[in-house]
């Protein structure tokens, strides 16, 4: 079983390859975080696995807190991985999660890391989507390796994309100050559909007296409300405006 938070589909993306060869079952971290569905069943000798973005250098909130609340019911060892997409380099974010596996009872067997399109518009513009889609092809040829590495249940750290290891203690930390709500808004091309409101994992957003309102003050800062509004109305700030969009066009 494979446990996927994904904000514009990277990690969506790399977990439906790695199941499409090996099998493995699919649960959506954003959906079960706004289900309330925190307990599964592991069948005999299921491979176990995480998969999540890597927020600075670290795990993304929906997906920590989702692990906090988890409750498996297994028997026995799983092969249990960690793999992380990521715009540049992974660090140790996998550290990140050690805690709340060690609650449920598992160590990761394996850990693996792969570049995918960067989303992070805040601080800076993206790619169109041509570049976009460049960048995952190239991808591919990692997520294949990864995907035949879980099936052989090959055991090891096979991260590829480290980078500096210290980011992890320096930028996770600043995690914290980044994910407030106040630099949203939704501007005057807001149509009112509500996907912000249905789809947020933190459900953060509602509509108060006709307007998209952000009713808490952080989230977990994933930008998935900002890419995926169809009327791209959804702002940080003043600088997003101009910016491009991206959501993974495979998922
Ligand atoms: C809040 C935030 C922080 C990010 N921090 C990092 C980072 O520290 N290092 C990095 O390489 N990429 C970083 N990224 C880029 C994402 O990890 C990358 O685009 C990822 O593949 C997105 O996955 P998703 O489409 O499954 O949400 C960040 C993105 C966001 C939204
Ligand atoms: S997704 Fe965009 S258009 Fe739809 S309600 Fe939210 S802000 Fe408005
Ligand atoms: S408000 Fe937007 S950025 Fe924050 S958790 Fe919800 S979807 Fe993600």
């Amino acid at each position: 079983m494979i446990f996927y938070f994904s904000a514009t589909g990277n990690s969506h993306y790399l977990s439906k390859k790695i199941s499409e060869k090996t099998g493995d079952r699919l649960v959506s971290v954003s959906q079960a975080a706004i289900e309330e569905n925190y307990c599964y069943e592991i069948e005999e000798g299921e491979r176990i696995g995480f998969v999540f973005p890597v927020f600075f250098s670290g795990a993304p909130k929906t997906f920590l807190d989702f692990l906090k609340n988890l409750k498996l019911n297994f028997k026995g060892n799983h092969y249990t991985f960690c793999a992380m997409t990521c715009g540049g380099s992974v660090s140790m974010a996998e550290k990140t999660i050690k805690k709340p596996l060690e609650a449920l009872g598992l160590k990761t067997d394996a850990v693996f890391g792969c570049v995918m399109p960067d989303n992070y518009i805040f601080m800076y513009d993206i790619s169109d989507m041509e570049g976009m889609k460049r960048k995952i092809k190239k991808a591919d040829v990692e997520i294949e390796k990864i995907a035949s590495l879980i099936l052989s249940e090959e055991k090891g750290d096979f991260v590829s994309v480290r980078g500096p290891k210290f980011l992890t203690k320096i930028m996770y930390p600043m995690y914290k100050l980044f994910r407030k709500t106040r630099f949203f808004s939704a501007d005057e091309n807001c149509n009112g559909c509500q996907k912000c409101v249905k789809e947020c994992p933190e459900k953060a957003i509602e509509i108060i007296d006709g307007k998209i309102t952000w009713i808490k003050k952080e989230c977990s800062h994933c930008l998935h409300c900002i890419h995926s509004c169809p009327k791209k109305a959804i702002q940080m700030g003043k600088a997003t405006k101009k910016r491009n969009r991206y959501m993974n066009p495979y998922v």
